[in-house]
């Protein structure tokens, strides 16, 4: 049998629906917990949409609702499960209350993985008598086809468990980081804000529309930190020296820049642009458009990557 062969997911909105479409499509056995009316509708139609990306990345039950269970309590969702991934509205108070409920009946050795994008591990841990089961493992959206997975434990967590829920992600082909210590944000989401954050000003100063603020991302930058990351890039960008000839070349302008950086508030006055902003490029790309257009260059990305990392 293979390993958390049994998963219960509790949540399936935009994160829990997409986690429970890869689960499956690696042939796993899901129980899923959620109160929203139409979810049983809502899940199977995210899986059909879902099928096309992950057969494409070589899942063989990808699409398939088989082995999808509803529950509609969360005491008996989790009985029996393997591997609990939570992923409920970003609200202390809620997951503290679910994971009361859930503590009674969770099976010895059972990991609960929690996706919460910034509630600290510590906090969490508040929900429960004994806490060594709860792991942070925060993906990236939409997690069905983005490798990353930041996972964090504490002196409270089982190393074990830890360990095994590390495995876990990399047998099903995500590619895990470890937080050495609890910090808002974790990481990605904190670089996240620092790049989404200088767009902001950018559009603010009037530099450039948001969809050339985009473009300098995606055919630019992004493109490269997508295969290997800022520093590694820099080391190259040094030539033969490396990342100390790149800090010769250019240690100055960069902190220049880095000082001329802006800090701009998610006011509503910024809030309104950016919407604004967002419906004009909407006018020549539809939000649909948008997706389709982002799953597909991922998907292939990923092949490359794969069929790269298999060489
Ligand atoms: N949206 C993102 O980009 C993103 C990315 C990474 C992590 N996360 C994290 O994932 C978690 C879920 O976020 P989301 O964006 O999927 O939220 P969402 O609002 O789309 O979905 C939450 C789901 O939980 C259900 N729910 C509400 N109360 C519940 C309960 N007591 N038990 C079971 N289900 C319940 C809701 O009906 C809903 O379907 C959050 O902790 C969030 O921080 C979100």
């Amino acid at each position: 049998m293979m390993v958390n062969d049994r998963i219960t997911i509790l949540g399936a909105g935009t994160i829990g629906m997409s986690w429970a479409a890869l689960y499956l499509a690696t042939g796993r056995q899901v129980t899923l917990y959620d109160p929203a009316a139409d979810i049983e509708s809502k899940i199977l139609s995210f899986i059909d949409s879902a099928k096309a990306s992950l057969t494409a990345l070589g899942w063989e039950h990808a699409g398939s609702s088989a082995r999808l269970i509803f529950d509609c309590n969360p005491e008996s969702a989790v009985q029996g499960a393997q591997f609990i991934q939570e992923s409920i509205p970003e609200r202390l108070e809620l997951k503290h209350q679910l994971y009361q409920t859930i503590e009674p009946y969770l099976t010895e050795g059972t990991v609960v993985a929690t996706s919460t994008s910034g509630l600290q591990l510590s906090q969490l841990q508040l929900g429960f008598n004994n806490p060594a089961p709860l792991i942070l493992a925060h993906p990236f959206n939409p997690p069905h086809l983005i490798p990353l997975v930041e996972v964090m434990g504490n002196a409270k967590t089982s190393e074990t468990l830890l360990k095994d829920a590390e495995h876990f992600y990399q047998s099903i082909g995500k590619q895990t980081i470890r937080l050495k210590r609890e910090i808002p944000g974790h990481i990605a989401n904190r670089l996240q804000a620092a790049l989404w954050r200088e767009s902001i000003h950018l559009l603010k100063e009037g530099v450039a529309s948001l969809e050339d603020i985009d473009k300098a991302v995606a055919y630019g930058p992004g493109l490269r930190w997508a295969t290997l990351g800022p520093n590694s890039l820099f080391h190259l960008g040094g030539g033969e020296a490396g990342i100390g000839g790149f800090f010769h070349h250019l240690a100055v302008p960069f902190q220049s820049w880095m000082d001329d950086l802006g800090s701009p508030n998610l006011d509503t006055e910024t809030i309104e642009l950016l919407t604004r902003s967002m419906a004009q490029l909407n006018q020549k790309t539809s939000s649909e458009e948008m997706r389709q257009r982002r799953d597909q260059l991922l998907v292939e990305f990923l092949q490359s990557v794969q069929a790269l990392d298999c060489r």
